[in-house]
């Protein structure tokens, strides 16, 4: 596990995931089989991970990522290090022979992230890219919308994601000054776009073209150490994307915007015979037999509680963490020699829609998305 020590290494792969699974024995799988883990910690600072190990009864940790790889003991690289850094050790992975587990975007470019799927394809190396967006609760219940066919056909969706991060000058900032310089690898189309592409696809349509424009709202930012600096990428971008089948999504993305809805993120999906409201956790449902009748005019105050007319949908299951039920299905395919689906191509379509997201705010133009083939 590289990178274990960081936001996303630390709390959700290390202790929500892989540390949960440990801690209960391991997983099940249909057959009764029990799929175990034992975690090897990869990182730069040998005190920072033999604290880490000291704190979760972890036995082993290394500095030394390349004996790690070259150890046949260690059977997957899980890699969760900041963007910049991911293609450089996905390369080494990969030509050790290593299963790969990693984070999104799976590349700074789309050509790297091409080139890893291709390498990976050619070394018979079989990997998995996080989707965890898929694995929320709302989304999940979303699927389930989707599959009993409650929307009829989908017209349109449209996501809001976002929240105001702190500048770093009177309060610190709550995401690492990384992402606001782009030099450092940082955006929130390179960040986020890769979530909505995995999204899209798996439950709209793939992605036909995108029309974006992107700003950086906020100049000035204060880092980890209370320094002033210049930021450098955007903090909101502002997408239109039409899907495969018809649909049209448009989708917010903004670290400079104060929250009034009811989670950090939010589709609304409208279909001819029903809409949805579905965040992280909620989903409501307003079918086409209990839609109210508005009337627009101005001169007289609406009677109707629109709220009032939105039906919750149950959880009807327990939902594990996304990351944790993702890694449980990752493990599940790498010990029954399974195909896996979201793999270095599908990541590979997350970095070709942020790439086409970026120049389509540079050159004004909506972007096409041709198909991604490996040789
Ligand atoms: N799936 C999601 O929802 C989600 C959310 C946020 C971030 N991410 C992705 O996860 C990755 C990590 O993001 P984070 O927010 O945890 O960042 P972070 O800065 O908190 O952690 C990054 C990790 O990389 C290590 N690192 C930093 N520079 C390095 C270098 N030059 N060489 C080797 N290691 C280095 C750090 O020590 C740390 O362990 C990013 O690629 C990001 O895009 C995914």
């Amino acid at each position: 596990m590289n990178g274990a020590s960081g936001r996303m290494g630390y709390r959700q792969h290390l202790v929500r995931s892989i540390l949960a699974i440990r801690d209960e024995g391991g997983f099940e799988l249909a057959d009764g089989t029990k799929v175990t883990v034992r975690p090897l910690l990869v990182g730069r600072s040998e005190a920072k991970l033999a604290e880490l190990a000291q704190r979760h009864g972890i036995e082993d940790y290394t500095t030394d990522l390349d004996a790690a790889l070259a150890d046949p003991k260690w059977e997957i690289y899980a890699d969760f290090l900041v963007t910049k850094a991911r293609a450089t050790a996905l390369r080494k992975a990969i030509a050790a022979g290593k299963t790969i587990y990693t984070e999104k975007p799976t590349a700074e470019s789309l050509e790297e992230a091409i080139e890893l799927a291709q390498l990976a394809k050619d070394a018979g190396v079989k990997a998995g890219v996080v989707h965890d967006k898929l694995y929320l609760p709302g989304l999940q219940k979303a699927k389930r919308l989707i599959d009993s066919g409650f929307f009829g056909e989908i017209l349109s969706v449209r996501g809001e994601f976002g929240y105001w991060v702190f500048e770093g000058d009177w309060q610190p900032a709550q995401r690492p000054s990384w992402n606001y310089r782009v030099e450092d690898g940082g955006g929130i189309i390179v960040d986020m776009y890769p979530h909505w592409n995995y999204v899209l696809e798996n439950l709209f349509g793939k992605v036909n073209t995108v029309y974006t424009q992107a700003s950086i709202h906020i100049p000035n930012r204060w880092d980890e150490n209370g320094e002033h600096y210049d930021t450098t990428a955007e903090d909101a971008a502002y997408g239109v994307f039409e899907l495969e089948g018809g649909a049209i999504a448009q989708i917010n993305s903004s670290w400079t915007t104060r929250v009034n809805r009811d989670e950090l993120v939010e589709f609304h999906i409208d279909g001819t015979l029903g809409s949805a409201v579905v965040g992280l956790f909620g989903a409501r449902i307003q079918p086409r037999n209990a839609t109210p009748k508005p009337v627009w005019n101005p001169d007289l105050e609406d009677t109707i509680d629109y709220d009032a007319t939105w039906q919750q949908v149950p959880n009807n299951e327990v939902f594990l963490n996304g990351f944790r039920q993702q890694w449980q299905e990752f493990l599940e395919s790498y010990v029954t020699g399974t195909d896996y689906p979201f793999d270095l191509l599908a990541g590979a379509r997350g970095m070709q829609l942020a790439q086409a997201g970026l120049e389509s705010n540079t050159t004004g133009a909506k972007v096409t998305l041709d198909e991604i083939v490996l040789k």
